[in-house]
């Protein structure tokens, strides 16, 4: 094994959602451990950019636009991936989205958006790289669940639901997959301050009162999760999946 135990050199990784928030802290993560990123969100000035920050830390990353909710498109997306940089072996799902609504108020429309991308695009995201994956020997699936895949806060009538889905499907996924050497897990941040929930930190007694509740005494950081995307995605083979991009299981292993 090699001696840097964290090195993630010759990896190609995917992070949907990476060009902001979350998804952007994790890209800069896995470029960072060594790893090529295509940071892949809906704005390409927006993935360009994260890519480029990336580069400019001197890391190996390119933006590619892509809407995960157009899910016939999602298996042509991860073969141009491969295409165009000779591999995929790690896939992070960190789009998403939230409609803050009293459970009375919501609509049709806004249950779909939230499902439409927290779990169904996120399902699909991962069995197309999955297929990929299969063939190729193995790799790695993080999906960014969430506090609420265990709890519930008041207007989350879609999140929460989608977010437990999120949980149990990186579940189910992860037991199928096994067998064809694919880890999916899934991560669970806390409060982070985002794009995403921006709107709920402006309001001063609402962020102290989130922050009282935490025990560490402060919401998280993009950068606080670099170490545990970086810790599910290494691989312990000395590099052998890196050098050898067709590698196929025995037929006689499970
Ligand atoms: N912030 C928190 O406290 C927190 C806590 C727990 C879990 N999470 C989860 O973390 C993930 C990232 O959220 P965030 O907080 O980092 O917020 P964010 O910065 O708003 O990230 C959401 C990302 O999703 C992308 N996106 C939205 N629709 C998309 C689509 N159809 N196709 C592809 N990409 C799409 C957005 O980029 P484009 O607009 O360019 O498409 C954006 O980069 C979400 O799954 C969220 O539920 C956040």
């Amino acid at each position: 094994m090699g001696t840097d135990l964290f090195d993630l050199s010759g990896r190609v990784a995917v992070v949907t959602g990476g060009g902001t928030g979350l998804g952007k802290g994790m890209a800069a993560g896995l470029a960072q451990a060594g790893a090529l990123v295509i940071v892949a969100s809906r704005r390409q000035d927006v993935v360009d950019q994260a890519a480029e920050e990336i580069r400019a830390s001197g890391g190996k990353a390119v933006g590619m636009a892509l809407d995960v909710t157009r899910t016939k498109e999602l298996p042509a997306f991860f073969e141009t991936v491969v295409k165009r940089h000779g591999g995929l072996d790690i896939l992070v799902n960190s789009a998403g989205t939230n409609r803050r609504l009293p459970a009375l108020d919501y609509t049709e429309e806004d249950w779909d958006t939230v499902l439409d991308l927290n779990l169904k695009s996120l399902f699909f995201c991962c069995q197309a790289a999955a297929r990929i994956l299969k063939g190729r020997g193995g790799g790695k699936i993080i999906n960014v669940a969430s506090l609420a895949s265990a709890s519930t806060f008041p207007n989350q009538a879609a999140y929460a639901p989608s977010k437990a889905g999120v949980k149990q499907a990186t579940m189910l996924m992860a037991m199928e997959w096994a067998p064809f050497r694919i880890n999916v897990n899934a991560i669970g941040p806390g409060w982070f301050r985002t794009p995403l929930n921006d709107v709920l930190f402006q309001d001063e007694p609402w962020a102290r009162g989130v922050t009282a509740m935490i025990p560490w005494g402060r919401t998280g950081t993009p950068e606080d999760l670099m170490g545990a995307v970086i810790f599910l995605v290494i691989y312990v083979d000395g590099g052998l999946l890196a050098g050898h991009r067709a590698l196929r299981l025995p037929k006689e292993m499970p």
